[in-house]
Protein backbone atom coordinates (compact mmCIF):
# COMPACT_ATOMS: atom_id res chain seq x y z
CA UNK A 1 0.00 0.00 0.00
CA UNK A 2 1.55 3.34 -1.06
CA UNK A 3 2.24 5.70 1.43
CA UNK A 4 -0.01 8.11 0.67
CA UNK A 5 -3.34 5.92 1.61
CA UNK A 6 -2.42 7.55 5.12
CA UNK A 7 -3.95 10.99 4.44
CA UNK A 8 -6.94 9.03 2.64
CA UNK A 9 -7.93 6.83 5.80
CA UNK A 10 -7.34 9.96 8.31
CA UNK A 11 -9.80 12.07 5.55
CA UNK A 12 -12.55 8.77 6.25
CA UNK A 13 -11.99 9.19 10.45
CA UNK A 14 -12.30 12.95 10.43
CA UNK A 15 -15.44 13.10 8.82
CA UNK A 16 -16.82 10.45 10.91
CA UNK A 17 -15.91 12.05 14.14
CA UNK A 18 -17.02 15.95 12.93
CA UNK A 19 -20.65 13.73 11.89
CA UNK A 20 -21.20 12.39 15.39
CA UNK A 21 -18.79 15.01 17.43
CA UNK A 22 -22.04 17.17 17.07
CA UNK A 23 -24.30 14.77 19.21
CA UNK A 24 -22.03 14.51 22.15
CA UNK A 25 -24.17 14.64 25.38
CA UNK A 26 -27.54 14.70 23.25
CA UNK A 27 -28.09 11.23 25.12
CA UNK A 28 -28.71 9.53 21.37
CA UNK A 29 -26.07 6.81 20.70
CA UNK A 30 -27.97 5.41 17.57
CA UNK A 31 -27.84 8.99 15.90
CA UNK A 32 -24.29 9.52 16.92
CA UNK A 33 -23.06 6.14 15.09
CA UNK A 34 -25.55 6.75 12.21
CA UNK A 35 -24.13 10.13 12.11
CA UNK A 36 -20.62 8.45 11.76
CA UNK A 37 -21.05 5.39 9.73
CA UNK A 38 -23.04 7.83 7.10
CA UNK A 39 -20.27 10.22 6.71
CA UNK A 40 -17.62 7.46 6.94
CA UNK A 41 -18.95 5.68 4.38
CA UNK A 42 -19.36 8.46 2.08
CA UNK A 43 -15.76 9.51 2.25
CA UNK A 44 -14.52 5.92 1.52
CA UNK A 45 -15.97 6.11 -2.11
CA UNK A 46 -13.62 8.59 -2.66
CA UNK A 47 -10.34 6.08 -1.22
CA UNK A 48 -8.62 4.74 -4.03
CA UNK A 49 -8.85 1.26 -2.61
CA UNK A 50 -10.46 -1.71 -3.60
CA UNK A 51 -11.76 -2.61 -0.28
CA UNK A 52 -13.82 -5.09 1.35
CA UNK A 53 -15.03 -4.42 5.21
CA UNK A 54 -13.97 -7.42 7.30
CA UNK A 55 -14.78 -5.63 10.58
CA UNK A 56 -17.91 -3.47 10.37
CA UNK A 57 -21.35 -2.54 11.83
CA UNK A 58 -22.82 -6.20 11.16
CA UNK A 59 -23.94 -8.46 9.22
CA UNK A 60 -25.25 -7.34 5.82
CA UNK A 61 -28.89 -8.30 6.89
CA UNK A 62 -28.14 -6.45 10.10
CA UNK A 63 -26.30 -3.28 9.19
CA UNK A 64 -27.18 -1.14 5.78
CA UNK A 65 -23.92 0.53 5.65
CA UNK A 66 -20.54 -0.46 6.11
CA UNK A 67 -21.92 -4.17 6.68
CA UNK A 68 -18.98 -7.17 6.72
CA UNK A 69 -18.49 -8.45 3.54
CA UNK A 70 -18.99 -4.62 1.51
CA UNK A 71 -17.24 -3.00 -1.21
CA UNK A 72 -15.75 0.73 -0.12
CA UNK A 73 -13.24 2.62 -2.33
CA UNK A 74 -12.95 3.69 -6.16
CA UNK A 75 -12.55 0.04 -7.00
CA UNK A 76 -8.70 -0.11 -8.28
CA UNK A 77 -5.86 -1.21 -6.66
CA UNK A 78 -4.40 -2.16 -4.18
CA UNK A 79 -6.92 -4.79 -2.77
CA UNK A 80 -6.88 -4.40 1.16
CA UNK A 81 -9.32 -5.54 3.98
CA UNK A 82 -10.78 -3.09 5.79
CA UNK A 83 -11.63 -2.89 9.98
CA UNK A 84 -13.74 0.00 10.39
CA UNK A 85 -15.48 1.25 13.80
CA UNK A 86 -16.98 4.90 12.92
CA UNK A 87 -18.28 5.13 16.34
CA UNK A 88 -15.60 3.46 19.10
CA UNK A 89 -18.07 4.01 22.64
CA UNK A 90 -21.65 5.06 21.67
CA UNK A 91 -22.32 5.62 25.16
CA UNK A 92 -19.35 7.95 25.72
CA UNK A 93 -20.54 10.36 22.97
CA UNK A 94 -23.90 9.91 23.56
CA UNK A 95 -22.88 11.13 27.72
CA UNK A 96 -20.30 13.37 26.30
CA UNK A 97 -17.17 11.58 28.14
CA UNK A 98 -13.91 10.68 26.91
CA UNK A 99 -12.11 8.71 25.08
CA UNK A 100 -14.69 8.36 22.09
CA UNK A 101 -13.01 8.02 18.73
CA UNK A 102 -13.65 7.06 15.19
CA UNK A 103 -11.25 4.41 13.65
CA UNK A 104 -10.11 2.66 10.72
CA UNK A 105 -7.57 -0.08 10.55
CA UNK A 106 -6.59 -1.12 7.12
CA UNK A 107 -4.24 -4.41 5.44
CA UNK A 108 -3.54 -6.45 2.60
CA UNK A 109 -6.61 -8.73 1.91
CA UNK A 110 -6.53 -11.79 4.07
CA UNK A 111 -4.56 -9.76 6.54
CA UNK A 112 -6.80 -9.01 9.41
CA UNK A 113 -8.49 -10.94 11.89
CA UNK A 114 -12.05 -11.50 10.53
CA UNK A 115 -13.79 -11.29 14.12
CA UNK A 116 -17.35 -12.21 14.78
CA UNK A 117 -19.16 -9.29 17.04
CA UNK A 118 -18.37 -12.34 20.10
CA UNK A 119 -16.42 -11.16 23.23
CA UNK A 120 -12.48 -11.39 23.56
CA UNK A 121 -10.15 -11.52 26.30
CA UNK A 122 -7.26 -9.39 25.74
CA UNK A 123 -4.24 -8.14 27.16
CA UNK A 124 -2.43 -5.18 25.96
CA UNK A 125 1.14 -3.55 26.32
CA UNK A 126 3.27 -0.69 24.60
CA UNK A 127 6.78 -1.67 23.36
CA UNK A 128 8.89 -1.31 26.13
CA UNK A 129 6.75 -4.46 27.63
CA UNK A 130 6.56 -6.48 24.18
CA UNK A 131 7.74 -10.43 24.54
CA UNK A 132 6.85 -9.95 28.28
CA UNK A 133 2.88 -11.23 28.85
CA UNK A 134 1.13 -14.02 28.59
CA UNK A 135 -2.69 -14.17 28.04
CA UNK A 136 -2.93 -17.40 29.73
CA UNK A 137 -0.55 -16.44 32.64
CA UNK A 138 -1.68 -15.19 36.56
CA UNK A 139 -2.54 -11.52 36.38
CA UNK A 140 0.34 -11.04 38.78
CA UNK A 141 2.82 -12.70 36.90
CA UNK A 142 1.78 -10.28 34.30
CA UNK A 143 2.18 -7.06 36.42
CA UNK A 144 5.42 -8.81 37.32
CA UNK A 145 7.39 -8.84 34.35
CA UNK A 146 5.69 -5.67 32.91
CA UNK A 147 7.45 -3.92 35.90
CA UNK A 148 10.57 -5.70 35.32
CA UNK A 149 10.70 -4.74 31.97
CA UNK A 150 9.58 -0.85 32.94
CA UNK A 151 11.84 -1.03 35.77
CA UNK A 152 9.68 0.14 37.98
CA UNK A 153 7.82 -1.74 40.93
CA UNK A 154 4.56 -3.14 40.38
CA UNK A 155 2.70 -0.58 42.76
CA UNK A 156 3.86 2.26 40.08
CA UNK A 157 2.26 0.35 37.60
CA UNK A 158 -1.72 1.03 36.07
CA UNK A 159 -3.95 -1.19 34.50
CA UNK A 160 -6.82 -0.48 32.13
CA UNK A 161 -9.96 -2.65 32.42
CA UNK A 162 -13.41 -1.74 31.52
CA UNK A 163 -15.51 -1.57 34.39
CA UNK A 164 -17.61 -4.65 34.25
CA UNK A 165 -18.91 -7.26 36.99
CA UNK A 166 -17.28 -9.85 34.55
CA UNK A 167 -14.23 -8.24 35.67
CA UNK A 168 -14.20 -8.51 39.33
CA UNK A 169 -11.64 -11.38 40.12
CA UNK A 170 -9.05 -9.56 37.71
CA UNK A 171 -9.98 -6.41 39.44
CA UNK A 172 -9.52 -7.75 42.87
CA UNK A 173 -6.12 -9.68 41.38
CA UNK A 174 -4.56 -6.18 40.09
CA UNK A 175 -5.44 -5.03 43.37
CA UNK A 176 -4.03 -7.63 45.76
CA UNK A 177 -0.71 -7.52 43.40
CA UNK A 178 -0.71 -4.33 44.27
CA UNK A 179 -0.77 -2.36 41.16
CA UNK A 180 -3.03 1.23 40.46
CA UNK A 181 -6.00 0.54 38.71
CA UNK A 182 -7.98 2.87 36.08
CA UNK A 183 -11.45 1.55 35.45
CA UNK A 184 -13.53 3.05 32.06
CA UNK A 185 -16.70 2.42 30.95
CA UNK A 186 -16.02 1.84 27.29
CA UNK A 187 -14.21 1.71 25.00
CA UNK A 188 -10.75 -0.70 25.16
CA UNK A 189 -9.68 0.59 21.90
CA UNK A 190 -8.29 3.90 23.03
CA UNK A 191 -7.29 2.07 26.24
CA UNK A 192 -4.91 -0.34 24.58
CA UNK A 193 -3.33 1.91 22.35
CA UNK A 194 -3.15 3.83 25.17
CA UNK A 195 -0.75 1.60 26.89
CA UNK A 196 1.62 2.08 23.89
CA UNK A 197 1.82 5.60 23.67
CA UNK A 198 4.29 7.73 26.47
CA UNK A 199 2.34 9.88 29.46
CA UNK A 200 -0.93 8.46 28.82
CA UNK A 201 -0.10 6.90 32.40
CA UNK A 202 -1.49 3.50 31.39
CA UNK A 203 0.96 0.06 31.07
CA UNK A 204 -1.11 -2.40 30.59
CA UNK A 205 -4.52 -3.45 29.55
CA UNK A 206 -6.67 -6.42 31.03
CA UNK A 207 -10.40 -7.82 30.21
CA UNK A 208 -12.85 -9.20 27.97
CA UNK A 209 -14.29 -6.93 25.70
CA UNK A 210 -15.68 -6.99 21.99
CA UNK A 211 -13.78 -8.98 19.41
CA UNK A 212 -13.72 -6.50 16.08
CA UNK A 213 -11.98 -4.07 18.55
CA UNK A 214 -9.88 -6.79 19.93
CA UNK A 215 -8.51 -6.82 16.10
CA UNK A 216 -8.79 -2.80 15.50
CA UNK A 217 -6.47 -2.52 18.62
CA UNK A 218 -4.16 -4.78 17.36
CA UNK A 219 -3.22 -2.99 14.47
CA UNK A 220 -3.03 -0.30 16.13
CA UNK A 221 -0.41 -1.88 18.61
CA UNK A 222 1.42 -3.43 15.44
CA UNK A 223 2.14 -0.11 14.10
CA UNK A 224 2.92 1.26 17.97
CA UNK A 225 5.79 -1.66 18.34
CA UNK A 226 3.39 -2.77 20.94
CA UNK A 227 1.78 -6.03 21.88
CA UNK A 228 -1.70 -7.77 22.12
CA UNK A 229 -3.19 -11.26 22.88
CA UNK A 230 -6.62 -12.50 22.36
CA UNK A 231 -9.33 -14.96 23.01
CA UNK A 232 -11.95 -15.26 21.32
CA UNK A 233 -15.16 -15.98 23.90
CA UNK A 234 -18.01 -17.80 22.26
CA UNK A 235 -21.41 -17.96 24.23
CA UNK A 236 -23.18 -20.75 23.29
CA UNK A 237 -23.64 -22.97 19.53
CA UNK A 238 -25.00 -19.86 17.74
CA UNK A 239 -21.49 -17.58 18.60
CA UNK A 240 -19.62 -20.35 17.83
CA UNK A 241 -20.96 -21.13 14.67
CA UNK A 242 -20.38 -17.43 13.89
CA UNK A 243 -16.57 -18.05 14.70
CA UNK A 244 -16.25 -21.15 12.53
CA UNK A 245 -18.81 -18.74 9.71
CA UNK A 246 -15.08 -16.44 9.82
CA UNK A 247 -13.46 -19.24 8.93
CA UNK A 248 -11.73 -19.58 12.73
CA UNK A 249 -11.32 -23.34 13.25
CA UNK A 250 -10.17 -23.74 16.61
CA UNK A 251 -12.83 -20.90 18.80
CA UNK A 252 -10.18 -21.04 21.51
CA UNK A 253 -6.88 -20.67 20.16
CA UNK A 254 -4.49 -18.04 22.08
CA UNK A 255 -4.42 -15.50 19.28
CA UNK A 256 -1.05 -13.93 19.25
CA UNK A 257 -0.35 -10.76 17.34
CA UNK A 258 0.13 -12.19 14.59
CA UNK A 259 -2.82 -14.10 14.48
CA UNK A 260 -5.24 -10.66 14.65
CA UNK A 261 -2.79 -8.78 12.29
CA UNK A 262 -0.88 -10.55 9.25
CA UNK A 263 2.39 -8.73 8.50
CA UNK A 264 3.54 -5.08 8.99
CA UNK A 265 1.67 -3.53 5.96
CA UNK A 266 -1.23 -1.64 7.73
CA UNK A 267 -2.71 1.61 8.30
CA UNK A 268 -3.97 2.85 11.45
CA UNK A 269 -6.28 6.14 11.75
CA UNK A 270 -8.30 7.21 14.60
CA UNK A 271 -10.18 11.18 15.24
CA UNK A 272 -10.66 12.21 19.05
CA UNK A 273 -14.77 12.40 18.88
CA UNK A 274 -14.52 13.77 22.66
CA UNK A 275 -11.60 14.32 24.48
CA UNK A 276 -9.09 11.60 25.67
CA UNK A 277 -5.64 10.58 26.70
CA UNK A 278 -4.36 10.63 23.23
CA UNK A 279 -6.71 12.79 21.22
CA UNK A 280 -8.54 15.91 21.59
CA UNK A 281 -12.05 15.88 20.67
CA UNK A 282 -13.97 18.07 17.72
CA UNK A 283 -14.60 21.21 18.63
CA UNK A 284 -16.68 23.42 16.58
CA UNK A 285 -17.02 27.27 15.66
CA UNK A 286 -19.25 28.67 13.51
CA UNK A 287 -18.75 27.00 10.15
CA UNK A 288 -15.65 25.63 10.75
CA UNK A 289 -14.32 22.80 12.70
CA UNK A 290 -11.21 21.54 14.29
CA UNK A 291 -10.12 17.79 14.84
CA UNK A 292 -6.83 15.89 15.97
CA UNK A 293 -6.07 12.33 14.24
CA UNK A 294 -3.47 9.91 14.75
CA UNK A 295 -2.24 8.25 11.39
CA UNK A 296 0.10 5.43 11.60
CA UNK A 297 2.02 3.05 9.14
CA UNK A 298 3.16 -0.23 10.28
CA UNK A 299 5.52 -0.54 7.63
CA UNK A 300 7.97 2.08 8.71
CA UNK A 301 6.11 2.87 12.13
CA UNK A 302 5.67 6.61 11.51
CA UNK A 303 2.91 8.14 13.50
CA UNK A 304 1.39 11.27 12.97
CA UNK A 305 -0.25 13.62 14.59
CA UNK A 306 -2.84 15.51 12.65
CA UNK A 307 -4.63 18.71 13.65
CA UNK A 308 -6.90 20.29 10.48
CA UNK A 309 -9.38 22.69 10.32
CA UNK A 310 -12.08 21.97 8.29
CA UNK A 311 -15.13 23.85 6.41
CA UNK A 312 -18.30 23.02 7.45
CA UNK A 313 -19.59 24.67 4.26
CA UNK A 314 -18.34 22.64 1.88
CA UNK A 315 -18.57 19.43 3.21
CA UNK A 316 -22.08 19.40 4.21
CA UNK A 317 -22.18 15.78 4.82
CA UNK A 318 -19.94 16.48 8.18
CA UNK A 319 -23.17 18.15 9.22
CA UNK A 320 -25.05 15.55 11.64
CA UNK A 321 -28.67 15.19 10.38
CA UNK A 322 -30.01 15.25 13.23
CA UNK A 323 -32.86 16.74 15.05
CA UNK A 324 -32.19 19.76 17.34
CA UNK A 325 -28.73 20.42 15.40
CA UNK A 326 -28.78 23.99 14.70
CA UNK A 327 -26.74 23.74 11.95
CA UNK A 328 -28.56 21.96 9.84
P1 LIG B 1 -19.68 0.56 21.27
O1 LIG B 1 -18.97 1.73 20.70
O2 LIG B 1 -20.15 -0.39 20.22
O3 LIG B 1 -20.75 0.99 22.21
O4 LIG B 1 -18.59 -0.30 22.10
C1 LIG B 1 -17.96 0.22 23.22
C2 LIG B 1 -17.23 -0.83 24.01
O5 LIG B 1 -16.93 -0.30 25.29
C3 LIG B 1 -15.94 -1.38 23.36
O6 LIG B 1 -14.86 -0.50 23.46
C4 LIG B 1 -15.74 -2.65 24.12
O7 LIG B 1 -14.90 -3.55 23.44
C5 LIG B 1 -17.15 -3.17 24.27
O8 LIG B 1 -18.01 -2.02 24.16
C6 LIG B 1 -17.40 -3.85 25.58
O9 LIG B 1 -18.65 -4.47 25.57
P2 LIG B 1 -19.69 -4.42 26.78
O10 LIG B 1 -20.23 -3.02 26.87
O11 LIG B 1 -20.73 -5.40 26.40
O12 LIG B 1 -18.94 -4.78 28.02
Amino acid sequence: MERELALEFVRVTEAAALASGRLMGRGDKEAADQAAVDAMRRVFDTVHVTGTVVIGEGEMDEAPMLYIGEKVGTGVDPRVDIAVDPLEGTNLVSKGLPNALSVVAVAPEGCLLHAPDIYMDKIAVGPRAKGCINLDAPVADNLRAVARALERDVRDLTAIILDRPRHAKIIAEIRAAGARVKLITDGDVSAAIATAIEDTGVDILFGTGGAPEGVIAAAALKCLGGEMQGRLKPDGEEELRRVHKMGLEDANKLLLLDDLVIGDDIFFAATGITDGDMLRGVRYSGQTARTHSLVMRGKTGTIRNISATHSLEKKPYYVARSAGCSQE
